[in-house]
């Protein structure tokens, strides 16, 4: 499979191409399918440039869910168990979107509004400007959890506090805007670059594939390349194709954050269990507790894993048991009795890492 590449064909013919489990990120900006009827004016009588082109077109709701239904399948079957998705749209648009994609198994992990701070006013003064679109976040399923969020960048980035999901960010124009012809725009939708750079950094790793089925003039492919990813792009207008090319190509310099890491939590995810046990900081048979008072007492059995009441299951899935909950983090969970007090066994994970340095 050939990266930092962009392919010219339709999006569902291409993406069976790919194989299975093969793309760690995938960001989709379908068409919108706006069903304009009538061009509009502003009330100085110059027209609006809206998304009236070719492309947004389709002949009825079906017709569009059925091509929604074929290209979301196959991006399904492509994504990396770890991976994860973003699509944008309108309200013309994504709750169809965000249905069909809850039918295929696709599990929403988070819906963000983009609010954009200088949206374009409505003319007609019929309705409440609209400031908005929706990006659907979702895992490939509600059993795929370890996908990739990076928690920590994104609250560096965000100053120190945790990133919400509203997303304050304008409109792309001035020079990020691509011109054609007569300065005009040489796209009619082009997404502002700060967007993908949430999307990129807080879902994806330095290295990773980003596959872009709607991929216009390349805003996608443009940061991936700043954040050191591995973009590919998939276009069916062929006017399109140079235009990105061009802008990809420009770019020589890579934003500072290509460089941050997940460090703390990627070592901490690595150390099972067992390890404890083989370094001898947790002893077959040892009991462990849930709670500072000593109740429901499960003991270590040889291979990692806890016995509970005649059941056998690792620290998380004991634990989620005794609580009733679908998940449980056992490392936060349980207790163990060290010099006559109580600790959760976290701390000694804590302890066996920072001996290991
Ligand atoms: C909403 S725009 C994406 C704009 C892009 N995010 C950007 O920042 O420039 C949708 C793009 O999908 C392309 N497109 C529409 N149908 C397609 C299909 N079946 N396969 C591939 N590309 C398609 C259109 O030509 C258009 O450029």
């Amino acid at each position: 499979m050939q990266v930092n590449t962009i392919i010219q064909g339709d999006c569902i013919e291409e993406l069976k191409q790919f194989p299975d489990n093969s793309i760690d990120l995938i960001f989709a900006d379908p068409p919108y399918n706006m069903q304009l009827k009538n061009a509009l004016y502003r009330p100085n009588n110059t027209k609006v440039n809206g998304v009236d082109d070719e492309w947004d077109k389709f002949s009825s709701f079906t017709e569009y869910d059925d091509f929604c239904a074929a290209w979301l399948k196959e991006c399904r079957r492509i994504l990396k168990d770890t991976g994860s998705i973003w699509v944008i749209g309108s309200y013309h648009n994504i709750f169809r979107i965000g249905n069909i994609m809850l039918n295929l198994g696709f599990w929403i992990l988070n819906d963000v509004t983009w609010y954009k701070t200088n949206p374009m006013p409505n003319f007609l003064g019929t309705r409440f400007t609209n400031a908005i679109e929706t990006l659907l976040w979702c895992s490939k399923g509600e059993w795929h959890k370890k996908y990739t969020f990076n928690h920590k960048i994104m609250k560096k980035y965000n100053g120190g506090k945790q990133m919400t999901s509203v997303w304050q960010i304008g409109l792309c124009i001035g020079d990020e805007r691509l011109k054609g012809d007569g300065g005009k725009k040489a796209h009619s939708t082009q997404k502002p670059e700060e967007l993908l750079k949430r999307v990129i950094l807080s879902t994806s790793k330095q290295n990773d594939i980003v596959l872009d089925p709607f991929f216009g003039t390349g805003t996608t492919g443009a940061v991936a390349k700043k954040l050191k990813r591995n973009f590919i792009g998939i276009e069916k207008e062929p006017e399109y194709i140079p235009l990105a090319k061009k802008r990809i190509d420009a770019i020589k310099v890579f934003f500072p954050e290509s460089d941050w890491v997940e460090e703390e939590k990627e070592r901490k995810d690595r150390v099972p269990f067992e390890t404890l046990l083989k370094e001898k900081i947790i002893k077959v048979g040892e009991p462990l507790y849930t709670s500072k008072t000593y109740s429901a007492t499960a003991f270590v059995l040889s291979d990692g894993k806890l016995e509970y009441k005649k059941q056998v299951g690792s620290i998380h899935r004991i634990g989620a048991l005794i609580q009733q909950t679908p998940s449980c983090n056992g490392w936060k969970f349980w207790y163990i009795m060290r010099e006559d007090k109580s600790v959760l066994i976290d701390y000694l994970r804590n302890d066996y890492l920072r001996n290991e340095i």
